[in-house]
């Protein structure tokens, strides 16, 4: 078999046969393919596009380049979530311990943040003494026990979606959906779980812009489960603004704690429960109804917290912050970004405000860069809130005095008043499949 022609073919966006697709991926992932063949063939991919079979093969070379976990040794339909990333998403940890509250097991695998969107890991960190890195027996061993726990990524799971990835982050081939399907699919089926919840975050603080390329997606990553046999569900969900009022590591902490212990209402905690009904749903725990009765009992009534709490100490976390969320380290400085008229809020540059939060200190602006717990962004309006010129529309929180101008000047056009009041805006566009 030769590249070129491969690579022909594809360029004249032809149906590649599986054995095509696996050459290309297991020849590059040895070593074999060079990088700059690599790039052609993911660039040709990106502008021709693939069809259900070829994605599925594809996704099925990432699986089989490395291992796959093994969840036998924890009891229970193992159900796993995945967002495709946003601004203020802290729904993991919540919706983890209100589906461990009710009986089924999380054995989740989170990652970091990406970009001016955050991450699981990153958050989860700010809780001194917390560690995301335990061995699989552990890890399983807290699912057992606890009925929760979520660590970094363990084992070689999909080698060549790595490599393929480094490449496609520095080719402009992100942005494909079977390349996005195959690779976030390639590493949720080499993860183990019996089924798929996925979040597919919708709007200008998400990957996916507009509903039709997310619905496609969705679309694509569903069709990919089913055919290794998963159950897999996928929710497009709005991020056309951040999701609740804090965005940051400790600061997502402590409002998840706030949803966790009834204090905190509004939009995440919404979707929190919404997510956690879904994953009750495909773990075989009743009709949606009593899937949602029973997401929102466990909240309420304190289970859900005690499951958090447990899973803290489980893995070496401070209890203490998560019972008084005030002793989380505070931020040295704390400044108000102000509104320079008086109106409604229209609309939120969202990603412009997780890039504030970055350069705050609450991510990575180089690789290895660490990250200030502290820091981040404290929001005080939603979109359609009326304010005064002046009011304050969001606190700037950061340990480095330097840091504040930028975040200042990112905020300064990040969210735009007017004299109309917006429509409101849909949490969830829609369900796929729509049989929920
Ligand atoms: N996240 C992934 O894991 N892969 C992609 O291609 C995009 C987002």
């Amino acid at each position: 078999m030769l590249v070129y022609e491969i690579l022909d073919k594809k360029r004249k966006a032809q149906v590649l046969t599986d054995e095509e697709i696996s050459f290309m991926v297991d020849s590059y992932t040895k070593g074999e393919v060079p990088d700059y063949q690599m790039a052609a063939f993911l660039m040709a991919v990106a502008m021709g596009g693939m069809d259900d079979a070829e994605t599925a093969a594809l996704t099925k070379c990432m699986v089989k380049s490395g291992e796959m976990a093994d969840l036998s040794s924890i009891r229970g339909v193992k159900v796993d979530k995945h967002s495709s990333g946003g601004v203020g998403d802290k729904t993991s940890p919540v919706v983890g311990a209100i589906v461990a509250a009710c009986g089924v097991p999380v054995a989740k695998m989170s990652g970091r943040a990406l970009g001016f969107s955050g991450g699981t890991l990153d958050k989860l960190e700010s809780i001194p003494g917390y560690t995301t890195t335990i061995g699989k027996e552990r890890f399983f061993e807290i699912v057992n026990s606890v009925g929760v726990s979520i660590i970094g990524q363990t084992g070689n799971l999909a080698p060549a979606d790595k490599k393929i990835y480094a490449l496609r982050d520095v080719t402009a081939t992100v942005e494909s959906i079977p390349l996005i399907a195959s690779s976030i699919m390639s590493k949720k089926i080499a993860g183990g779980a019996d089924a798929v919840l996925l979040d597919v975050k919708v709007g200008n603080g998400a990957f996916m812009k507009d509903e039709k390329s997310a619905a496609d997606l969705a679309r694509c990553m569903v069709a990919i489960g089913k055919s290794f046999g998963k159950e897999t569900v996928a929710l497009l969900t709005q991020m056309n603004q951040p999701l609740g009022w804090n965005v940051g590591t400790a600061l997502e902490i402590a409002e998840m704690i706030g949803i966790l212990k009834n204090e905190v209402h509004g939009d995440v905690r919404e979707l929190c429960l919404l997510l956690a009904a879904n994953m009750l749903y495909l773990a075989g725990k009743g009709s949606m109804e009593e899937c949602d009765a029973m997401a929102g009992q466990a909240l309420a009534d304190g289970k859900a917290f005690e499951k958090f709490r447990a899973m803290v100490q489980a893995q070496g976390g401070d209890v203490s912050v998560v019972d008084e969320p005030s002793l989380f380290p505070q931020a040295k400085y704390i400044e108000p970004c102000r509104a320079r008229q008086a109106g409604y809020i229209q609309s939120f540059q969202t990603d412009q405000v997780g890039m504030a939060a970055l350069v705050l200190g609450a991510g990575r602006e180089t690789k290895d860069a660490s990250i200030d717990h502290a820091a981040g962004i404290r929001l005080c309006v939603k979109q359609g809130d009326h304010v005064e010129e002046g009011s304050v529309l969001a606190y700037l929180h950061t340990s480095d005095e330097g840091r504040l101008a930028r975040g200042q000047a990112l905020m300064k056009d990040a969210i735009s008043i007017g004299a109309d009041k917006p429509e409101p805006l849909l949490l969830v566009y829609k369900r796929i499949p729509d049989d929920g």
